[in-house]
């Protein structure tokens, strides 16, 4: 096909952990590293596609060629990403935090002398979810990510349905997958029109991310009759 078979379209990309402050010193966040969203928004930006990154805290560089919104918590990264609306393509890839402390508090916290500290949370918006019922401002696809430890296509499954993406990309995140963190990532994909999901050999996640941004292209080259 062509080389640039997103041109004229609009890319919004998730990637990264989330920060949710306690106090001014202290968060609450998870092992990801941005590597497979900020892989993707690179290869979607390659593939033509004018592309928003909205990332959490990482060490990645940014990707040549992508806006870059650099946010910290949830709340912010679903600011940001509402923002980037309207387009035409979603991939949400970042390990949102699905809880926050429900105070944080002004000053650094003390150690004081309890024998126990109780830390009170809440929930987080689902920005995946938020994305997908976003109205007429729903991209014409949205790609979630279900980061899983057993049973991983039946409860991405469960997950596609429950937040109402298109497709959704699943991974084992087990001890051990370095899935989290690592270079290479083995997923599945679940499509909106395929009853049995893809398994791709084990690869490095730039391949996952040109290979997704190809199927991507693939899908909206057809969809729009183009
Ligand atoms: O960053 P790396 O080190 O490269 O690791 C990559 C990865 C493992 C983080 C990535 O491949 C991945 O699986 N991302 C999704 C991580 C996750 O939080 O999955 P989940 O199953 O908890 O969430 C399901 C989907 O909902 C995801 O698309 C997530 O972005 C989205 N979500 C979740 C909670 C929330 N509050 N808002 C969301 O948008």
């Amino acid at each position: 096909g062509q080389a640039r078979p997103l041109a004229g379209r609009r890319a919004l990309v998730t990637s990264g952990p989330t920060h949710e402050p306690i106090d001014p010193v202290r968060y609450l966040a998870n092992r990801s590293s941005g590597k497979q969203g900020h892989a993707i928004a690179g290869a979607l930006a390659r593939l033509g596609a004018a592309t928003t990154l909205v990332t959490g805290p990482t060490v990645q560089v940014d990707p040549p060629g992508v806006r870059v919104q650099h946010v910290e918590s949830a709340r912010d990264m679903l600011a940001a990403c509402q923002d980037a609306l309207p387009v035409d393509i979603a991939v949400c890839a970042a390990a949102v935090a699905d809880w926050r402390p429900s105070d944080c508090a002004p000053q650094k916290m003390k150690r004081g002398d309890a024998a126990e500290l109780g830390l009170r949370l809440q929930p987080n918006p689902d920005i995946l979810a938020a994305l997908s019922a976003a109205g007429n401002q729903r991209p014409a696809l949205v790609v979630g990510f279900a980061a899983e430890t057993e049973r991983v296509v039946e409860h991405a499954r469960e997950k596609r349905a429950r937040k109402g993406c298109d497709w959704i990309v699943a991974n084992d995140v087990s001890v051990g997958t370095g899935t989290f963190g690592g270079d290479d990532n083995t997923v599945h994909l679940i499509t909106d029109d395929a009853t049995t999901p893809e398994t791709w050999p084990r690869m490095t996640k730039q391949a996952v991310a040109d290979t997704l941004a190809e199927r991507i292209a693939e899908r909206l080259g057809t969809a729009k009759g183009a």
